[in-house]
């Protein structure tokens, strides 16, 4: 463990306590210093729940899944009596990927380098002519944990395999989710594509981002802000334990082949987690910082069962294009503020509430790591 210290970091705590207070971001240093970001990987993105992917991928016995996650390779496999596993994807032998490729249904897990193999639940099968080698202890070498657990129809781990379970972490939003009934029922959905973008831009940004809409009537005139009324007076936000949900008032009804958003339901758990179902589309994301100015966004797009696949597939190019114009404004935004410098960006309370929550998260996360 890396020991991280204000003064190390040249963090003026005060300072920052007051500009937050007083609607204004971060220092935006915070956006583009690696040792900032190396701190971040360390005291957030290493112990926190982060999404994976849809239950729907690792459904079955002997389903198994891959994603790099940030710095982390991560594979999840569901073993032959149904139970899930998840472990770093890194051969216990001398380090090679054990499992490549983004999926498949197996037995055993094989590093094709020296043929070392694995079962499902991750302890080491066989080890090629190593029988019988003088310290040689089958049992020490299983790939190593991560915490994994199934959270409604969406699969999520935790790099920390010590990790309190999901709810524990954040009591007040599995209340939420059970009692507004945001539990989608996956056999409602079948799994319709997965697109993963790779961002130029901090995380913060993202963030930031992500979680106002400020700017959809501007950047998203075609797309997101064409079908969704997301004015202040249509949405309700609450705002919990590291988390935000979104219900929109139900819209009046409109044709089946009309792409206009009826019902919206949105959940946001730091640090990258977003859930949203509406109409007949459930959509999961998750995002993973990469590097100071890299950041990995992954979406899933799941369709009611009974719809029209093509009436799916224009949602899923509304989300894209709306997702690609993000991605745009937010690179340049970077690179801007790593140039120019200004020490601070700020926020408008009015309308980017959810922008500055989301801060404040990140920065309470700052100060339990600094302080303690
Ligand atoms: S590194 Fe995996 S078997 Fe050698
Ligand atoms: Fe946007």
């Amino acid at each position: 463990m890396i020991a991280y210290g204000a003064d190390h970091l040249n963090i003026d705590v005060a300072e920052i306590d007051a500009r937050i207070a007083d609607n204004w971001s971060m220092p935006t240093r915070f956006y583009w210093d690696p040792a900032i970001f190396d701190f971040e990987m360390e005291t957030i993105f290493s112990k926190n729940w982060l999404y994976f992917g849809p239950l729907h991928n690792v459904a079955e016995p002997g389903d198994v899944a891959v994603r790099q996650m940030g710095k982390y390779p991560i594979v999840v496999t569901r073993d032959r009596d149904g139970e899930l596993h998840a472990f770093l994807n890194v051969c216990r032998h001398r380090g090679y990927t054990v499992v490549e490729g983004d999926r498949s249904k197996c037995l055993r897990l094989v590093c094709r380098y020296h043929g070392w193999s694995y079962n499902l639940d991750g302890t080491l099968a066989n080890a090629p002519d190593a029988d019988g080698e003088a310290g040689f202890c089958q049992s020490d070498l299983a790939l190593r944990p991560v915490a994994v657990e199934q959270m409604g129809p969406a699969i999520l781990v935790n790099p920390d395999p010590t990790a309190r379970p999901f709810r524990a972490c954040h009591p007040a939003f599995a209340e939420n989710f059970e009692n507004l009934g945001f539990c989608p029922d996956p056999d409602r959905y079948v799994m319709r594509k997965e697109i993963t973008y790779d961002i130029g831009t901090n995380w913060k940004l993202w963030y930031d981002n992500g979680t106002e809409c400020y700017h959809c009537p501007n950047i998203h005139g075609e797309s997101f802000g064409a079908a969704f009324r997301s004015a202040p007076e249509d949405t309700e936000a609450i705002y919990g334990d590291g988390f935000m949900t979104n219900n929109w008032k139900p819209q009046p009804e409109v044709a089946s082949n009309q792409l206009t958003s009826r019902t919206f339901r949105s959940y946001q758990v730091f640090p990258g987690i977003v859930l949203i179902e509406h109409d007949d589309l459930l959509h999961m994301s998750g995002m993973v910082p990469v590097a100071p100015g890299v950041t990995q966004h992954v979406t899933h797009y799941l369709g009611d069962r009974d719809s029209d696949p093509e009436r799916i597939d224009a949602w899923i190019d509304l989300w894209d294009q709306t997702y690609r114009e993000d991605n745009e404004i937010t690179a340049v935004q970077y690179d801007n503020i790593e140039t120019a410098r200004q020490p601070y960006n700020r926020y408008v309370h009015a309308r980017e509430e959810a922008a500055k929550h989301f801060n404040a998260i990140t920065w309470q996360h700052y100060k339990e790591a600094l302080l303690g």
